[in-house]
């Protein structure tokens, strides 16, 4: 049965490097989703590690992290999004095709604009979460409640004596 869903979309450093995100945002916009977080996000090498904890081992892992981090393509920031809706995890993995770019339908985001590396990297210009398990960690990872504008996920409040930077 089809119920509302959130997902974490990345506009990764490739996608910004070849000037793709308004193409991107105008396919995803196809999907009758909701926006429901968005900003722009300078990758530190925690959260990059974090992000693709699961792939840890895998022999192209420290290529991984230097691609999200923006190493590869001179641009430090993705685009960070959280669309919500109806089935979104799905929509948003049809509309984006294969995580391997050379699988993934011609005419999909990755179809058309990935590619796999000499290194054998995937530059796959988009991150769509596989599953709500995901998608849960994964927002909760990028984003704080205070930043998405639907309430996704249970919260409390935390009373912090933390310095912290404000407007001056
Ligand atoms: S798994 O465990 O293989 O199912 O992992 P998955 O969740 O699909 O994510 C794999 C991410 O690593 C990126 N990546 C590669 N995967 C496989 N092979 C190669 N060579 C490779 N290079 C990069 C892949 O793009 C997935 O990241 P995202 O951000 O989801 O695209």
């Amino acid at each position: 049965m089809k119920h509302a869903q959130a997902t974490l979309v990345l506009v990764k450093p490739d996608g910004l490097k070849k000037s793709l995100t308004g193409n991107i945002l105008t396919r995803l916009s196809e999907t009758k989703l909701e926006i429901a977080a968005a900003k722009v996000v300078k990758v530190s090498k925690e959260l990059a590690e974090e992000h693709y904890c699961h792939l840890k081992d895998k022999p192209f892992f420290a290529e991984l992290i230097k691609y999200i981090q923006g190493e590869l393509h001179n641009r430090k920031k993705v685009l960070a999004m959280v669309y919500w809706g109806n089935d979104a995890i799905d929509k948003v993995r049809q509309l984006a095709g294969a995580t391997n770019p050379e699988e993934a339908e011609s005419t999909s985001i990755r179809g058309s604009f990935g590619r796999i590396t000499t290194r054998g990297l995937y530059e796959n210009v988009i991150h769509a979460s596989t599953n709500e398990n995901e998608a849960e960690r994964e927002i909760k990872l990028w984003f704080g409640p205070d930043e998405i504008i639907v309430d996704l996920y249970p919260t409390e409040i935390k009373e912090e004596k933390l310095k912290r930077k404000v407007w001056a």
